[in-house]
C-alpha cells in the first residue's frame, strides 16, 4: 500500500480510537527533551519544547489520544505486551487501548496454553486478546511458537526424531492458520541462542538438531504467507558475541531462503544502562534486509524508586525509540508491559522494579513523557516516516 494511503488509514483509525477513549490519569510532572535531557515542571499536555506537528500529516495529539495517536500517522508501531489483567480492569483496559496501535500477548500464545496436551490445542485466550485488538484497531504480534518452554510431554525422551518433528510442525502450522490473516506477525523462534553465543541447547537442537528453526520458518510462511516472521532474542541490543552470532544465523538461512523477515530484540534493559553499540546493533541487521524490531522493551532499577533513577530510565526510553524513529527497518517498539503493577520484573528480579512508562496507579512517569515527546518531535519533523 503506498506510504500516503497507509498513512490516511491510520489516522482514520485513530481519530476513530480517539473518539470513542478518552481516560484521564494521572500524570507526571518531568519532561524530557529529544536529546535526552530532562527538564523539571511542565504539565500534563504535550511538551511545549516539541515543535507543532504539521495539522494535515501528524495532528497533534491531545493528552487523552495517547502515544498511539502520535506514532501511528508517522507509520511507527508502538505496543505494549498484555496480560490478562485487561479482563479484570477496566483502568488497564482502557490504557491498554489508548495508548497503543499494537499488542503482544505476554503468555498465552505461549506451548503451555496453546497446546497443553498433545494435540489439544486451546486458542480460546489467544481468540480474547485478538478480538481486544480487533476492536481497538491494533496489530497483534504473536510470542511465541518455538521456545524451550514446552509442556513436559513435548520433551518426554521416548519420542523419535520423526514424531517430535511433527510435533512441532503441527504447533506451528495449526496455531498460525487459526490466527491466519488475523495475527500480523510472529515471534516464530524465540531465544535460539545460549549465553555461550551457540545455539541453546533445548530440546529442540538435541533431537531435531539445527535443522529446526528453518523447518519452524517455512512452516510459518506456509500456514499464512502474509505475517511478518521474526527471530526474537535477549541480550543482543549490543554488539557482542550472541549478537555476532544471531548476525551470522540470520544472514545464513536467509541466503539458503529461509522466510525470515525481522530480528526482534528484546531489550530487557539491566543496570539501566543501554550497550554503546545499540543503534550500530540495529543497523548492521537492518542491512541484511530484515525488519528490526524492539519487541520486549523494559528498563528496571534497583529499588526504591528515586527521582534520578526515573529520569535515567526516560532517557533509555528515549534512546530506545529514537533509535528506532530513525531506522526506516525498525517496525515497532514494544514494551514488556506498561505499568509497573503488572510486570514480570517484580517477579523475576527481587529488589528491583518500576520497569515501565506508567507507575502502579497508572500514573504517567517520565518514561512515559520521554516516549511522548520523542514521538512529537519526530512527527514535526521526520522526512524518514512521511
Ligand atoms: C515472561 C512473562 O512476562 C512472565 O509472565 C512469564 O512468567 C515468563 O515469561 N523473554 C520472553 C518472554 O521472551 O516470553 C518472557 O515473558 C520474558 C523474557
Amino acid at each position: 500500500m503506498p506510504a500516503a494511503s497507509r498513512r490516511a488509514m491510520w489516522w482514520l483509525v485513530s481519530l476513530a480510537t480517539a473518539a470513542v477513549v478518552a481516560v484521564a490519569v494521572g500524570v507526571a510532572v518531568t519532561r524530557i527533551a529529544d536529546d535526552g535531557t530532562v527538564r523539571a515542571g511542565g504539565d500534563s499536555g504535550p511538551s511545549s519544547m516539541a515543535p507543532a506537528p504539521s495539522p494535515s500529516v501528524c495532528p497533534a495529539p491531545t493528552p487523552a489520544s495517547g502515544l498511539r495517536a502520535l506514532a501511528t500517522p508517522c507509520g511507527i508501531g508502538v505496543g505494549a505486551a498484555l496480560n490478562d489483567t485487561l479482563f479484570s480492569d477496566q483502568t488497564y483496559r482502557e490504557v491498554a487501548a489508548r495508548e497503543f496501535n499494537r499488542i503482544t500477548p505476554e503468555s498465552v500464545l505461549k506451548w503451555s496454553t496453546i497446546e497443553p496436551r498433545p494435540g489439544e490445542f486451546n486458542f480460546g485466550p489467544g481468540d480474547a486478546y485478538v478480538a481486544f485488538a480487533e476492536e481497538n484497531g491494533q496489530r497483534v504480534h504473536g510470542h511465541t511458537l518455538v521456545w524451550h518452554y514446552v509442556p513436559q510431554w513435548v520433551t518426554d525422551a521416548s519420542r523419535s526424531r520423526d514424531e517430535l518433528r511433527e510435533v512441532l510442525r503441527r504447533h506451528v502450522q495449526r496455531t498460525v492458520a487459526h490466527w491466519r490473516g488475523r495475527i500480523a506477525s510472529w515471534d516464530v523462534v524465540n531465544e535460539p541462542l545460549g549465553d555461550d553465543a551457540d545455539l541453546y541447547d533445548n530440546v529442540w537442537l538435541r533431537t531435531l538438531g539445527p535443522d529446526y528453526i528453518a523447518d519452524a520458518f517455512r512452516w510459518a510462511r506456509e500456514a499464512d504467507p502474509d505475517a511478518v516472521l521474526f527471530i526474537n532474542d535477549f541480550d543482543i541490543e549490543g554488539i557482542n558475541a550472541k549478537s555476532d552470532r544471531l548476525y551470522h544465523l540470520v544472514r545464513t538461512l536467509r541466503a539458503q531462503g529461509v522466510p525470515i523477515d525481522g530480528v526482534g530484540f528484546q531489550t530487557h534493559v539491566a543496570k539501566m544502562t543501554l550497550p554503546d553499540t545499540f543503534e550500530a546493533n540495529l543497523r548492521r541487521f537492518a542491512d541484511l534486509g530484515v525488519r528490526v524490531a524492539i519487541t520486549e522493551l523494559d528498563v528496571r532499577m534497583p529499588l526504591p524508586v528515586t527521582q534520578q533513577r526515573l529520569e535515567r530510565q526516560a532517557a533509555i526510553y528515549a534512546r530506545v525509540l529514537r533509535a528506532c524513529l530513525r531506522l526506516p527497518a525498525c517496525d515497532a517498539v514494544t514494551m514488556w508491559g506498561f505499568t509497573d503493577a503488572h510486570s514480570w520484573i517484580n517477579r523475576e528480579f527481587p529488589g528491583q522494579g518500576a520497569p515501565l512508562p506508567f507507575d502502579d496507579a497508572y500514573r504517567r512517569k517520565p518514561a512515559y513523557w520521554a516516549l511522548h515527546d520523542t514521538l512529537a518531535a519526530a512527527a514535526a519533523d521526520t522526512p524518514r516516516r512521511r
